[in-house]
């Protein structure tokens, strides 16, 4: 709370609103009474204006391009930490020291296998289902698994229900992948870590065993720190807002594997390799360029702009640099990452993109470096939500375990009909 007021007149009436402020960026001005006092509501269509909750996880300034998350850097944490690390300060809110570092890992290791009666689920969905309408059906099924940790009033049942889920969330995703192809499903294996016992769960078949490469280890830990968290975006949002009518946690993470699965959302980096496939060569990037400027195309560039930040994307120079590492580690010469840098430079020097502050977001070149490692583009958003999960379950916590939580439940400006008299069926 602040000393600040907003005042707001409504006919006659002056009203004061507190202004509250968070540890650093926007206030917010609470009009939490507004109804009560006016009998008006807000109208904010896509919520370009609203806190919808407070929250200690993640801080993002747009203007700057900055992303922090319980206040470190995302380069540092991309460059200097792990996967399992960012997952414990996401969930716990400190960086662990040695050893709950190696009790956190070994409890996430100790959870990754998968009750066997899902593998059967997995047979229920055509071979050439897309994998994040798998990961939607399988996650959701881990609800039917689970009884023991719905009692989300409990931190402990709370606590072993994240786990599970950052967990299991590996093996889901190569099993989906493993289904697609036809191949068995290969089971996890302890003495690896958390990203190389997916890579290998992926990979791996009886015939030959694939051993993770650590360069391409640490790419994959870097993507998956990259798309940890990132505030209340709308697949977070839908977690939030699933969590918040007490719904099974699993079943809460499975409605926001639903929504990053759209194209304006985590489906982007599928879109945006798909889009670079397609120009295929540089020379004809101006065609795209042109088609994306057009008012009745409603062709986008793909991993390109942002609700949030109008600088740059912090995470999408991490990305930039993983891919240049991981194409000459694998000394693969892919024309498709040439025409990403042209196509980069091409529309950040256009009035167009420069008007707009549309530049490439952590999408443009996460698909580049998944491509180069083997995955086929409909598993790039499985990835995604693999990783977000850890934001998802952090922030579901945070909202269960704040005394005040209430349903989320919005407003709306009604346009349709006023009352009007039911009219039968002959008289009409
Ligand atoms: N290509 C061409 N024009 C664009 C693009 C683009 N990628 N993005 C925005 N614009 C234009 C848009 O047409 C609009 O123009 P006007 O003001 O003339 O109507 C203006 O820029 C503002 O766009 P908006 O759609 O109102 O902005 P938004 O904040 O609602 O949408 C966005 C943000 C990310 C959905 C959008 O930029 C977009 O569709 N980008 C492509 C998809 C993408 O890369 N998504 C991944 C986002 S990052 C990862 C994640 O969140 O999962």
């Amino acid at each position: 709370m602040t000393d600040k007021k907003a005042t707001l007149s409504v006919e006659d009436k002056n009203l004061d609103y507190a202004v509250i402020s968070g540890s650093i960026g926007p206030q917010v001005i609470d009009i939490r009474k507004l109804y009560a006092q006016t009998g008006m509501f807000t109208y904010d269509p896509g919520f370009t204006s609203t806190a919808s909750c407070d929250s200690a996880l993640t801080y993002i300034d747009g203007d700057q391009g900055i992303l922090l998350h319980r206040g470190y850097p995302i380069d540092q944490l991309a460059e200097q930490s792990s996967f399992m690390e960012v997952a414990y300060l996401l969930l716990n809110g400190e960086l662990p020291d040695g050893d709950t570092l190696s009790d956190f890992t070994r409890t996430i290791t100790r959870h990754t296998m998968l009750h066997e009666q899902l593998a059967t689920f997995y047979r229920g969905f055509r071979r050439d289902a897309h994998p994040m309408a798998i990961m939607c059906g399988v996650v959701g099924a881990l609800s039917a698994f689970y009884h023991d940790s719905t009692d989300i009033s409990d931190p402990v049942q709370r606590k072993i229900a994240s786990h599970r889920l950052i967990a299991k969330m590996p093996t889901i995703a190569a099993m989906a992948y493993k289904y697609s192809v036809g191949q068995p499903f290969v089971y996890p294996r302890n003495d690896l870590s958390y990203t190389a016992n997916f890579l290998r769960m992926t990979f791996s078949v009886p015939a030959e065993d694939y051993i993770p490469d650590p360069v391409i280890v640490d790419a994959m830990d870097k993507i998956f720190i990259l798309h940890a968290d990132h505030e209340q975006n709308a697949s977070t949002s839908t977690v939030r807002l699933a969590g918040s009518s007490g719904a099974n946690p699993f079943a809460c993470i499975a409605a926001g594997i639903a929504c990053l699965w759209g194209p304006a959302h985590g489906g982007a980096n599928e879109a945006a390799l798909n889009m670079l496939r397609e120009i295929g060569t540089p020379d004809r990037i101006p065609e795209y360029i042109a088609r994306a400027k057009n008012k009745d195309d409603p062709f986008r560039l793909m991993g390109f702009g942002h609700r949030v930040y109008k600088n740059f994307d912090p995470r999408a120079k991490v990305m930039q640099k993983t891919a240049t590492d991981v194409l000459d580690k694998l000394g693969v010469k892919d024309p498709i990452f040439d025409v990403a840098r042209e196509l980069e430079q091409i529309a950040l020097q256009d009035d167009y993109f420069i008007e707009k502050k549309l530049y490439p977001n952590v999408d443009f070149y996460s698909g580049v470096i998944l491509s180069a490692i083997g995955f086929p583009t409909d598993m790039f958003t499985v990835l995604f939500a693999l990783a977000r999960t850890v934001g998802w379950v952090a922030q579901w916590n945070e909202m269960i375990s704040d005394p005040d939580q209430r349903i989320g439940r919005p407003r709306q400006l009604y346009t349709g009909p006023d009352v009007r008299d039911y009219v039968p069926l002959d008289k009409r």
